[in-house]
């Protein structure tokens, strides 16, 4: 690869705080600059404020700083083709364009494709019509699963139990009231039970790299319970039965590489393979709940500090179209991570709390704290900006080594309202 590669991160979360972390320790990276980025990314990268969804800003950005590669961290951009754009300018981009975006873009088109293409998926309807609804759901038992088909930033998906509930949630997205034009698609598919893991699968479109298996948290309270968040915890690897990573690869990954493909589109970056392990009698089935088409957040934030190999290697090869080797990442160590959160998230909460401990000098060796929702206030401390605040990852030879160092050093960090789970890593006891 000869010189270092000046990179732009875009997003500005604890993924992408994990990610510039990442590529800070890459040999082939050179400056890296992130838009729009906050404080903990601050210390890493040269930070800017743009709007990563804008491509005429994005790309004046790039020409201006002689920036040749760029990684994206969150959907939207994807979804608009910001990748298409960058790639016409001749940049190197680590995250599909329009087309391929549409695999987490739609849900209608991410379920059709896995139908098309052979790839286990939940059966399904794809319904416009309140009738159409009314017969999907006949067809069905209780628990229902509705998704409306655009982005939702997690709030598209519900599991009513009853079957009046049911139609109560349909009419509302139907009608634009719940989630605008994003519901007035949906689909009804049929309810699977069984343990849910993440798989990051970084590509070029033609070779790939599982990365390590990991589980994120979704609710926001202990047990499980409260409302969906964007995740309130994770870790990796996830304890699986040792044929699942090459079944992965061969039932899931590798016929979705060749029906994108055959479908014409091009796809540099990573997919994400939201999977159910299904036990049937004496054999797991796996069955794909979702696409995304970019890192997990918190997911990545516990899978990219046990990489063995040079993330930063790996991401430009990608976008170079010139992966190669092993299907499956090294790596080794276990990994824990914690979301702190403000008080009331995922509804409404306060902003503006100052956050203490951030800096913890006795903190346990192999921790690090990701910053979300942050900013620094006009005396230049740090106080918290959303409703995820921090990640605070642990690492450790094994898993309740990374479970005690994280929260060793979550219990260093205090600001006004926080919240965060104490229960994260539960089912892996
Ligand atoms: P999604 O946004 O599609 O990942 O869905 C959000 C969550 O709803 C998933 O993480 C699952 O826990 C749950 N879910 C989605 N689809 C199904 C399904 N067909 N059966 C059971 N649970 C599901
Ligand atoms: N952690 C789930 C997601 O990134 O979509």
């Amino acid at each position: 690869m000869g010189e270092k590669n000046d990179a732009l991160v875009l997003g500005g979360g604890g993924r992408e705080h994990a990610i510039v972390h990442a590529l800070s320790k890459s040999n082939v990276i050179g400056k890296i600059h992130c838009a729009p980025g906050n404080p903990g990314i601050a210390e890493l990268a040269r930070i800017h404020d743009a709007d990563p969804c804008d491509a005429e800003v994005i790309l004046a950005l790039c020409e201006k700083n002689g920036i040749r590669f760029v990684l994206i961290g969150p959907e939207a951009p994807l979804v608009v083709g910001l990748s298409d754009t960058l790639r016409g300018a001749g940049i190197k981009v680590f995250g599909p364009g329009a087309e391929g975006a549409r695999l987490e873009g739609s849900k209608a088109f991410a379920k059709g494709f896995m139908k098309r293409h052979g790839i286990p998926t939940a059966p399904f309807d794809v319904c416009h019509s309140e009738d159409g609804c009314a017969a999907a759901l006949a067809k069905r038992k209780p628990p229902f699963v509705i998704k409306a088909d655009g982005l939702a930033a997690g709030k598209g998906v519900f599991l009513p139990d009853d079957a009046g509930e049911a139609m109560k949630i349909c009419r509302g997205l139907l009608s634009g009231e719940t989630l605008g034009e994003s519901g007035r698609t949906l689909i009804i598919e049929d309810y699977l039970p069984g343990y849910e893991l993440t798989v990051l699968a970084v590509t070029d479109g033609k070779s790939f790299r599982l990365l390590p298996p990991s589980r994120d948290h979704k609710r926001v309270y202990d047990g499980d319970k409260g409302p969906n968040t964007g995740g309130m915890g994770s870790y990796s690897p996830v304890r699986l039965p040792v044929c699942i990573p090459q079944r992965t690869a061969d039932e899931v990954m590798r016929p979705t590489l060749s029906g994108l493909a055959s479908e014409g589109i091009e796809y540099r970056g990573v997919i994400y393979m939201g999977l159910m392990l299904i036990e049937t009698g004496d054999e797991t089935k796996i069955s794909v709940v979702e696409y995304n088409v970019r890192f997990g957040d918190p997911e990545t934030q516990s899978v990219l500090p046990l990489l063995r190999e040079d993330f930063g290697r790996l991401a430009l090869s990608a976008a170079e179209g010139a992966l190669r080797g092993r299907s499956e990442a090294e790596y080794g160590g276990h990994a824990f991570c914690v979301v702190m959160a403000s008080g009331g998230y995922p509804g409404k909460f306060r902003k503006g709390m100052v956050i203490s401990g951030l800096g913890d000098e006795s903190a346990p060796a192999g921790t690090f704290v990701y910053h979300a929702g942050t900013a620094k206030n006009d005396e230049g401390e740090i106080v918290t900006s959303g409703g995820r605040v921090l990640s605070v990852v642990g690492t450790g030879d094994d898993f309740a080594a990374a479970r005690k160092n994280a929260y060793a050093r979550v219990a260093g960090i205090t600001f006004g309202d926080m919240h965060y789970r104490r229960d994260i890593g539960w089912s892996e006891e």
